[in-house]
C-alpha cells in the first residue's frame, strides 16, 4: 500500500461538505485499500500511540465498534467516553471540554443531538473533530454507504439512489454526498417528513456542478421506479420516541418491501444503515433477501471509518 497522504491531516470531518469531491474521493480509494490489506491479514499500525476520544449522547453500535477496533488495528486506541459520564453533564462548556480533551487525546469524535454542540467542539478543538451523528446529519453513514454503492455499481457517477421514508440525519448526508458524486438523488418522504429545504437547497447547488440530480417527493411509487439503490433508515430515530406511533401512521406507505423493489430497477439493491425495524421501514425478506446490500454497508463501517482516521490524525 502506497502512504497515507497528507492532504486532510488535521481537518474535522463535522458534515460531508466539510470535504470536496476528490477529499471524499480519497476517503473512499483508502478505504477500499484498507479493506484488502485487512482481507490479506495485513497490519498497518500508521497510528501508533494515537488516540481517540469518543463522546456519545446517544447509543451506538456500529459507530463506537468501527472505531474501536479500527482505530486498534492502527495500532492506537480509543476511549469510550459517554456524556453521562463526564463533567459535560454536570454543566461543564463544550468549550472548556474541547480545550481540555485537545491536550489529552489527538482526535474527538461526538454523538450528539444539536450539530451546534459538534460545531462548537471544533471551534474550540485544536485536534480533528469527527461527528459521529447528529440531529441533522450523518457523514460518516454516508461514506461507507458510497463506497458499498461503488463496490457494486463501479462508479457513483449517474447512479440512481432513492431514499424512502424519514427526510432525517441520514438522508440529509446521503442527499450531500450523491449531490457532490453526479448521482440521482431522490428522497420519497411524506408531507412533513421531507429533508430541510436548507439542505435540499445546497445539495442541488453541488447536483448543478456534478451533473447529477435532487429530487423530493411524497410518492413512494414514483420515487422506487427506475432507481439502482433504495435506501430506508428507521422512522423514529433517536430522541424521537414520544412521536412513534404518530410515525408510524404517517410513514407506513414507504415501507422498503417487495412491492417497491419490484419498481426499481431489475438489479436494484436495498441498504439501509441499521438498527432496522423488521416489517416498519424495511420488510424481513427484503433486508435478508438476494438484493440487500445492508451487512456489506456496516463492514464498510469499519474501512471508511479507518480511512478517515488515517487521513485526519497527525
Ligand atoms: N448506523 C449507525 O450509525 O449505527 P450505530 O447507531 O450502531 O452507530
Ligand atoms: N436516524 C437514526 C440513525 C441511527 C444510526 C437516528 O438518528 O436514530
Amino acid at each position: 500500500m502506497a502512504g497515507i497522504p497528507e492532504d486532510l491531516k488535521g481537518r474535522n470531518y463535522t458534515r460531508v461538505s466539510d470535504w470536496s469531491r476528490q477529499e471524499l474521493e480519497l476517503a473512499l480509494d483508502l478505504a477500499d485499500e484498507l479493506k484488502q490489506e485487512r482481507a490479506r491479514r495485513k497490519e498497518l499500525r500508521v497510528l501508533p500511540g494515537r488516540t481517540l476520544g469518543m463522546i456519545f449522547h446517544k447509543p451506538s453500535t456500529r459507530t463506537r465498534v468501527a472505531f474501536e477496533v479500527g482505530i486498534a488495528e492502527l495500532g492506537g486506541m480509543a476511549l469510550y467516553l459517554p456524556a453521562a459520564d463526564l463533567q459535560l453533564a454536570r454543566g461543564e462548556s463544550y468549550r472548556d471540554t474541547a480545550l481540555v480533551l485537545s491536550r489529552f487525546v489527538s482526535a474527538l469524535l461526538i454523538r450528539t443531538f444539536e450539530q451546534a454542540e459538534v460545531d462548537e467542539f471544533a471551534e474550540y478543538a485544536s485536534i480533528p473533530v469527527i461527528n459521529g451523528l447528529t440531529d441533522l446529519a450523518h457523514p460518516l453513514q454516508a461514506l461507507a454507504d458510497a463506497m458499498t454503492i461503488r463496490e457494486r455499481h463501479g462508479g457513483l457517477e449517474g447512479v440512481k439512489l432513492t431514499y424512502l421514508g424519514d427526510g432525517n440525519n441520514v438522508c440529509h448526508s446521503l442527499m450531500r454526498l450523491a449531490a457532490r458524486f453526479g448521482m440521482h438523488f431522490t428522497a420519497a418522504c411524506p408531507a412533513g417528513y421531507e429533508p430541510l429545504p436548507s439542505v435540499v437547497e445546497a445539495a442541488r447547488a453541488d447536483a448543478a456542478e456534478s451533473g447529477g440530480s435532487v429530487r423530493v417527493t411524497n410518492d413512494p411509487l414514483e420515487g422506487a421506479d427506475g432507481a439502482d439503490v433504495l435506501y430506508t433508515d428507521v422512522w423514529t430515530s433517536m430522541g424521537q420516541d414520544a412521536e412513534r406511533e404518530q410515525r408510524l401512521l404517517d410513514l407506513e406507505r414507504f415501507s422498503l418491501d417487495g412491492e417497491l423493489v419490484s419498481m426499481a430497477s431489475r438489479e436494484a439493491v436495498a441498504m439501509h444503515c441499521l438498527p432496522a425495524h423488521v416489517g416498519e421501514e424495511i420488510a424481513e425478506d427484503v433486508l435478508y433477501g438476494p438484493r440487500s446490500l445492508v451487512w456489506e454497508q456496516a463492514e464498510n463501517r469499519l474501512h471508511t471509518q479507518k480511512a478517515v482516521l488515517a487521513l485526519v490524525v497527525r
